[in-house]
């Protein structure tokens, strides 16, 4: 019953005795703290601006830690605040022992861990292991270096293909699209000219994981960042540092689609990666209580796992669910599979609905009054899982895309891919109060990116006192979710439900029902504990979630 689960079949989905045991007892349940934590995802960018050049950073999440308090959530997660060209971003790091001017300084960063953990929020910050700027001093070193040099050897060079290397190394593209080679400009000739790899941006270089500098760097920079007291890591993609010696082409429809487990893709999940993961969890080894998830985009199961082997990532993400349609078979399939992939490690998932690389979901499942109740309902579907949940900035606010002018993108993606619209639309800032733009995201006239219009009712100010608000729901949701769930229990059990419904039990009896079947549905005996929309006479009406007991 591994594809295709329907939702009329019950069946039960454990975690290992692993699992359970991980959290048998407080002290240990405090040790893995984050196996059913509920992490917000803080787009540092566009999150608060506390000094009124439109742009998010360290001070604005601290001057607004008492609203995610009151959210409910466990830990926050920082997304890039390093030195950087913001390429991509931030994702772009010239120097990862470093706050970016443009997001405050180390001092910053220091009070913010301290004033969160005071709130009772623990800390998880980015790290970004498979690429660094093209500014870091190391890139701009090995360019200087001839080609023989010790320089080169942090990346992957490598010289040209065709007559006279003209012709990259091989027909690797890059995830933003083009190639995903570039030749330098140091004024040598034919076979001396060489070319790198990267497979995101050109301003993204990829590190050779194979050197020992860049392993003992990352582990710097991992202690440096403990050592401050950071309670974990969200790895960057997790799946892509190691590359096969050969660097033999890949089948070009890997590149056009996101399950990289379809095609033969060299460029990700080779099992050297593995090693590389052991290297970052002996270093986090030394500090107990902290943990790393990973970006992992791999959907075939076992070679997900692998990831969470008892010496490598406590976590990953391996989006699913994110991936999932409006559509009840297509939902259970995602929830089965990864609990599935999470449960042959002995793991519980990590669950995401949303982030700053995907199209919101009220967009994604349809847009308009439809897209804004399916978002709601996915909500408590995804906050009734076994395991930790990671909302991102605006979800619980019900925010959509937003389409943006072509002049204001800044996603690196959109200058590579003309077909596409690019992250931007997801990453707008949070709007926090008021009736026009920018909503008290900041005291400068213009965001970075612009917000629109018609977004006075979706601030957080406006949403605070309505009980049937979006943030009301997720904050509902997230206090009962800590007192009727036993959420370190991974057990699922499906229940039977209507065709276009899934049900399902967890322990503690809360029982969750999604309809997505177009017409109202009657919902099994019990009492209602939240509804992401008016049940009435004991019937749920479409595109809606129940949590009944
Ligand atoms: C994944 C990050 O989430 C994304 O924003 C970034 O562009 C790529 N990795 C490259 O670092």
């Amino acid at each position: 019953m591994r594809r295709g689960v329907r939702s009329d079949s019950p069946g039960v989905v454990e975690a290992t005795r692993e699992s359970r045991q991980e959290a048998s007892t407080e002290t240990d349940r405090q040790a893995a703290w984050w196996q059913d934590a509920v992490v917000y995802v803080v787009y540092v960018r566009s999150f608060a601006d506390s000094d009124g050049d439109g742009i998010g950073d360290l001070d604005g999440v601290r001057s607004r830690l008492g609203y995610l308090e009151l959210l409910g959530v466990d830990a926050l997660w920082l997304t890039p605040f390093y030195v950087s060209p913001m390429a991509d971003g931030g994702y772009d790091v010239a120097d990862p022992r470093a706050v970016d001017p443009v997001f405050g300084d180390l001092d910053t960063f220091d009070a913010l861990v301290r004033d969160a953990h005071a709130h009772g929020m623990r800390v998880i910050i980015d790290l970004v292991p498979n690429h660094t700027s093209d500014q870091h001093e190391w890139f701009v070193q090995a360019c200087a270096a001839g080609a023989a040099g010790p320089e080169r050897d942090r990346y992957i060079f490598r010289s040209g293909s065709g007559p006279d290397g003209q012709q990259p190394p091989n027909n690797w593209v890059s995830a933003f699209g083009g190639p995903a080679w570039s030749k330098i400009s140091d004024g040598s000739a034919g076979e001396a000219s060489q070319w790198y790899l990267h497979l995101f941006s050109p301003e993204q270089p990829d590190l050779n994981w194979n050197n020992s500098e860049v392993r003992e760097d990352f582990a710097r920079t991992m202690r440096f960042w403990l050592d401050r007291g950071v309670d974990g890591f969200r790895i960057d993609v997790a799946h892509g540092m190691a590359k096969p010696a050969a660097l033999e082409n890949m089948d070009p429809r890997a590149a056009e689609s996101a399950d990289t487990s379809a095609y033969f893709d060299p460029r990700f999940d080779n099992d050297g990666v593995h090693d590389i993961h052991r290297h970052i969890r002996a270093v986090l080894d030394d500090y107990p209580g902290r943990m790393a998830i990973g970006e992992v985009w791999t959907f075939d199961e076992d070679r997900f796992s692998r990831y969470l082997a008892p010496d490598e990532l406590q976590q990953a993400f391996n989006f699913l669910l994110s991936q999932a349609p409006f559509d009840s078979d297509a939902i259970q399939e995602a929830i089965y599979r990864t609990l599935d992939a999470a449960g042959r490690a002995g793991r519980l998932p990590a669950w995401t609905l949303a982030s700053h690389d995907l199209s919101r979901q009220v967009t994604r499942y349809g847009g308009g009054a439809a897209g804004d109740r399916r978002a709601r309902a996915m909500a408590l579907v995804q906050l009734a899982l076994p395991g930790a949940v990671y909302l991102y900035n605006g979800e619980e606010l019900g925010l959509p895309d937003v389409d943006l002018p072509p002049g204001v993108l800044a996603d690196p993606m959109t200058r590579t891919r003309t077909d596409a619209r690019g992250r931007d639309r997801a990453r707008v800032p949070i709007p926090w109060e008021g009736t026009e733009p920018p909503y008290e995201f900041s005291a400068a006239e213009q965001a970075w990116l612009p917000m629109p219009a018609d977004w006075s009712d979706r601030t957080v100010a406006a949403q605070l006192e309505d009980p049937d608000s979006v943030l009301s729901l997720y904050r509902s949701a997230i206090e009962l979710r800590r007192t009727v769930l036993d959420s370190t229990d991974g057990t699922l059990e499906w229940s039977t439900a209507p065709a276009g419904c899934l049900a399902f039990r967890r322990s503690g009896g809360l029982v969750c029902v999604l309809n997505a079947s177009g017409a109202p549905v009657p919902l099994p005996e019990g009492e209602v504990l939240l509804a992401s929309a008016a049940v009435t006479d004991g019937t749920l009406p479409t595109d809606a979630a129940a949590w009944i007991r």
